[in-house]
């Protein structure tokens, strides 16, 4: 695998730390207009992924309710050898890799079941990646394994080019960029892909008439209220990192499904009247009852707008999966 020089001094065995300096200062400027927002308040979802954050998300995954994870593990269970088959790739490079698990299902899909020469896992949380990396390298011990701990911009600036790769973006985690975010992604992306290299891309679809709305709702407000801590969550974080007071049991959390832009969005609703102050903005917000901060947008595609929109980045798609239910859509398609 290409060497890879840290951007900082940060590298920590197998996983280099990507993060250009500045990146705390920059996450600041960004809580302050998100709070500062006239119009609705917001928080930029990166911040969810604390270590605790990144516990409760793979929680989630396991709650009865959300289904994206365990239908798309389903489609690469059934379709693996096929993607392997298609792709040939010696080299993976997943974004947002988390624990991995589901890669796992490929890596046992080689016929040798040795996984890939080179497994390149990127992810926001650092001590996710370490522990990932250190148990992907005991089971497959032939496997060099390369983890890049940061944001995806920082991540696609140092990435390989080579036309042996098969880039993963699963999980629809595509859903949680706004649109002039998916373009910028989808552009950095085709730039940095070798001509000959694929893509598998998981997104959760909103264009099946069978899939009623308050199911994709209740996949982000589950029974077990394990969401609604991986909400919370957030709170703790600002008040832990960002010198913040706010109150967690003067919060609710809230999901809804937003059916003209097709996305859930997240929220934390004031319970009443309150004023917190975020020290490191030295700023007090004021909040009223049912004021809402936006933590989260998760947006629902359309597997054949997907596949349009994909070609004008020169993404040919090479082949779609779906489940019998049409929930889930998984692409693989090939950088022309
Ligand atoms: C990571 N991402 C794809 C998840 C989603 O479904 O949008 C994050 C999540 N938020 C609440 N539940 C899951």
């Amino acid at each position: 695998m290409d060497e890879l020089r840290p951007a900082t001094s940060a590298a920590l065995g197998r996983v280099v730390s990507v993060a250009r300096p500045g990146y705390q200062a920059r996450l600041i400027a960004t809580i302050r207009r998100g709070l500062g927002d006239t119009v609705q308040k917001w928080l930029p979802a990166a911040l969810f992924y604390d270590d605790t954050g990144s516990e409760l998300f793979e929680a989630i995954t396991r709650q009865p309710e959300y289904y994206p994870t365990r239908t798309e593990a389903a489609l690469l269970t059934a379709h693996a050898a096929e993607v392997l088959a298609l792709a040939r790739p010696h080299r993976i490079v997943e974004f947002g890799s988390g624990s991995s698990a589901k890669t796992r299902l490929l890596f046992d899909a080689y016929p040798d079941k040795l996984g890939p020469r080179h497994y390149m896992p990127i992810d926001i949380s650092e001590s996710m990646l370490r522990h990932t990396a250190d148990a992907l390298i005991t089971a497959y011990p032939g496997m060099s394994v390369q983890g890049l701990a940061g944001d995806y911009d920082e991540a696609l600036a140092v990435l390989p080019r080579a036309a042996d790769s098969l880039v993963l973006f699963l999980g629809s985690s595509l859903g949680n960029f706004r649109p002039d975010e998916q373009a910028t992604f989808f552009t950095r992306l085709t730039n940095r892909m070798g001509s000959g290299s694929h893509l598998l891309l998981g997104i959760d679809r909103s264009d099946h008439g069978g899939k009623p709305v308050e199911r994709i709702r209740r996949a982000y407000d589950d029974a077990a209220g394990v969401t609604a801590a991986f909400n919370l969550n957030m709170l703790r974080r600002l008040n832990r990192e960002f010198g913040a007071n706010f109150d967690l049991a003067a919060w609710a959390h809230r999901a809804v499904y937003n059916a003209a832009a097709r996305q859930i969005e997240m929220h934390l609703v004031s319970r009443g009247p309150q004023t917190v102050t975020v020290t490191a903005l030295s700023t007090d917000f004021r909040f009223r009852r049912d004021d809402s901060i936006r933590t989260e947008i998760s947006r629902k595609f359309s597997l054949a707008r997907m596949t349009d929109w994909l070609r004008t980045f020169g993404f040919a798609a090479v082949r779609v999966w779906t489940d019998p239910a049409g929930l889930y859509g998984l692409l693989l398609l090939r950088r022309e």
